[in-house]
């Protein structure tokens, strides 16, 4: 586990955003577009802010395409929903075409239906399966679960050609959610974890210990960076 120690949030978020700007600047390099997923909760909103304003002219936001590792079975309006979050914090604040942004459809479906819909969206984007995303960025639950992969639920198990699974019963509001499958995830070129405060120490120390926890699954064929801040480092 490659763990980077920062000092607190705002310097796991600039850490995060810093990588963030390489990768994205890097990819458009090589493949003339970025594709990054978000992750959702509270921990990326910094993230976010840090790059609608202070790194704003430090990305090519045309070439970025915005995917979303997991997202709550509620309207794109409800200020819960993953979108909501990422759309207040940073997608509303720069010049990306609405056309580079990928939310779940969650009106008039069924989770199972909108995670059909999103798998055959991301087979349409990307020329490779499962889809190989340029950069995820992941959140840790107490539990130990990463975007909608929560332990003891079999959805965790998805068949390898499953790329994006819905889920009931999550024991983290609202119960229903669908999330990009692990084999999507291990098949991103970078994972990233963000995690902040004193709440995650001990999951992370479970992780550490190597017990099989959904975060604990994420091992991308690409790169795995843990930045952690001081408080969750313990
Ligand atoms: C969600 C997220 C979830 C989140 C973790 C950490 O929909 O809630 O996808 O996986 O990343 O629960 O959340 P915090 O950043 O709020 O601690």
């Amino acid at each position: 586990m490659t763990k980077t120690i920062l000092k607190d949030g705002e310097a796991l978020a600039r850490a995060a955003a810093e990588h963030f700007i390489r990768l994205a600047s890097e990819a458009i390099a090589a493949r003339g577009r970025f594709t990054v997923a978000l992750s959702g909760g509270t921990t990326p909103k910094r993230l976010h802010t840090l790059l609608a304003n202070e790194f704003r002219r430090k990305v090519d936001w045309s070439k970025v395409f915005v995917f979303f590792g997991d997202e709550r079975f509620l309207a794109p309006y409800d200020t819960d929903s993953n979108y909501y979050m990422a759309d207040e914090t940073l997608l509303s604040e720069v010049d990306i075409p609405p056309e580079n942004v990928f939310p779940f459809i969650t009106l008039e479906v069924t989770p199972e239906e909108s995670a059909a819909i999103y798998a055959s969206e991301l087979s349409r984007f990307f020329d490779e399966t499962p889809p190989r995303l340029d950069l995820i960025f992941l959140g840790l639950g107490e539990d130990g679960h990463t975007a909608s992969l929560f332990p003891d639920n079999e959805v965790i198990t998805a068949s390898p050609d499953t790329l994006v699974v819905a889920v009931h019963n999550s024991p983290k509001p609202p119960a229903e959610r669908m999330t990009l499958s692990l084999n999507t995830i291990n098949a991103a070129r970078t994972v990233i974890f963000l995690v902040a405060g004193t709440g995650k120490r001990e999951t992370l120390q479970r992780i550490e210990n190597g017990e099989a926890l959904p975060a604990s699954l994420v091992n991308p064929e690409g790169t795995l960076l843990w930045l952690v801040d001081e408080a969750a480092a313990g």
